[in-house]
């Protein structure tokens, strides 16, 4: 079995801490906890349009999602078709025949944010036009139209430089005067831990998610439990305003089963994740319902020192992850990869905590308190699941 203990716990954690001064970090103010919301492409891909995404802020608002702290409504690719003879970027107008100015202002009105998508490159994934080029003309029009949330992509632009592009753009935005969450979609390939926390609030740091627990498309999309190895060792760079994106949530989508949606949702906390629905708002039940809008595990995920969870236990198919929440308290996820239930045990030495601590339990899955417990904790874990507790000294 293989223990990293507190040590890879201690070391992370101050080094975060070191990396965490607030001076160097891109200073627009925003994504001092990770950012909450609801993107169109892992449901909707390009099939976007004005009705979805006034639909979507409706249900966001009645469906308690708002309450519970989701903020931006973000349209992903293919909202736009070409430039104009001046340049100007235009939205399809079959699709938003209303324009994105006004689209922007519906979802004000609600009491949301309103975000859209763009490339660093000449063309965006699906083929439309992209920012290369442009990139002062489209912060200025974003601005215009009141866009308060820019996710910036990375196809079509291998020749260029990943810094130099995404730091452009992050100056263009900031020249255009609007506070502007930068959402950085380079996908890792140029490690952008290392380099993004003074260009961007949140930074892509694998490829894409799919809605599957386990398992790599050949494409590279990405299940899981791969995202959360790929995670796994990034948690330094993690904080106040500058996040590891592990990209947008799958929670009510594909063929996830409810323990795997329950445990995708609390490992995103964990991480410390931007938590984006990427389902369908207007249509989910209310066991997804209750997923996303689960105050206590939200709670972790906000919890305003950011800081990233490490993988403090590893033994075989049974990890345990654990983070520093404010006041010394720990969030811990025993975390069941296995097919069949497993016995899970952290060890208050995998905290940092010294091994006679009695500390006070809380079943977050479960908002039921355990009681006080010495040195350790153990619960049987269903295949695929998650335990998550806190524990407070
Ligand atoms: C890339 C991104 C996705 C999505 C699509 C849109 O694959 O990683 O999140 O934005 O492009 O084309």
């Amino acid at each position: 079995m293989k223990t990293f203990s507190a040590r890879k716990l201690c070391f992370s954690l101050s080094l975060a801490t070191l990396l965490a001064i607030p001076a160097a970090a891109l200073d627009n103010g925003l994504g001092k906890t990770p950012p909450m919301g609801w993107n169109s492409w892992n449901k909707f891909g390009c099939n976007v349009s004005e009705k979805l995404i006034r639909e979507t802020a409706d249900a966001m608002v009645t469906s308690g999602m708002k309450d519970a702290g989701y903020r931006y409504v973000v349209i992903d690719d293919c909202w736009q078709v070409k430039r104009d003879g001046n340049g100007v970027i235009v939205a399809d107008p079959e699709r938003f025949p209303s324009g994105i100015k006004s689209l922007a202002d519906y979802v004000h009105s609600k009491g949301l944010l309103f975000g859209i998508y763009s490339d660093a490159g000449a063309k965006t994934c699906a083929g439309r036009p992209g920012s290369r080029g442009h990139e002062y003309q489209d912060a200025i029009t974003y601005a215009a139209w009141g866009v308060d949330y820019l996710k910036y992509d990375w196809c079509n632009a291998e020749r260029q430089d990943s810094l130099e592009s995404y730091s452009l753009m992050s100056k263009a935005l900031k020249d255009a005067g609007r506070p502007i969450l930068f959402s950085l979609c380079e996908w890792g390939s140029t490690k952008p831990w290392l380099w993004a926390k003074d260009v961007g609030n949140i930074w892509r740091s694998t490829g894409d998610i799919v809605p599957k627990w386990d398992g790599k498309e050949k494409w590279g999309g990405n299940g899981v439990v791969q995202i959360l190895d790929l995670l796994d060792g990034l948690e330094p760079y993690a904080g106040p305003g500058h996040f590891n994106d592990p990209d947008m949530l799958e929670v009510g989508n594909g063929n996830l089963t409810p323990d795997e949606n329950r445990a995708h949702f609390a490992m995103w906390a964990m991480l410390a994740a931007p938590l984006i629905a990427g389902n369908d708002l207007r249509s989910m039940d209310p066991a997804t319902k209750a997923i996303l809008t689960d105050k206590e595990v939200l709670a972790i995920d906000q919890d305003p020192l950011g800081k990233q969870a490490s993988r403090v236990v590893k033994d075989g198919k049974k990890e345990v992850w654990a983070r520093v929440l404010v006041g010394g308290n720990r969030a811990v996820a025993l975390l069941n990869r296995d097919a069949t239930p497993q016995s899970i045990t952290v060890k208050w030495e995998d905290l940092g905590y010294p091994a006679h601590l009695s500390a006070q339990l809380r079943d977050v899955s479960q908002h039921k308190d355990l009681g006080s417990k010495t040195g350790s904790f153990t619960a049987t874990v269903p295949s695929h699941a998650v335990v998550l507790v806190t524990v407070k000294p």
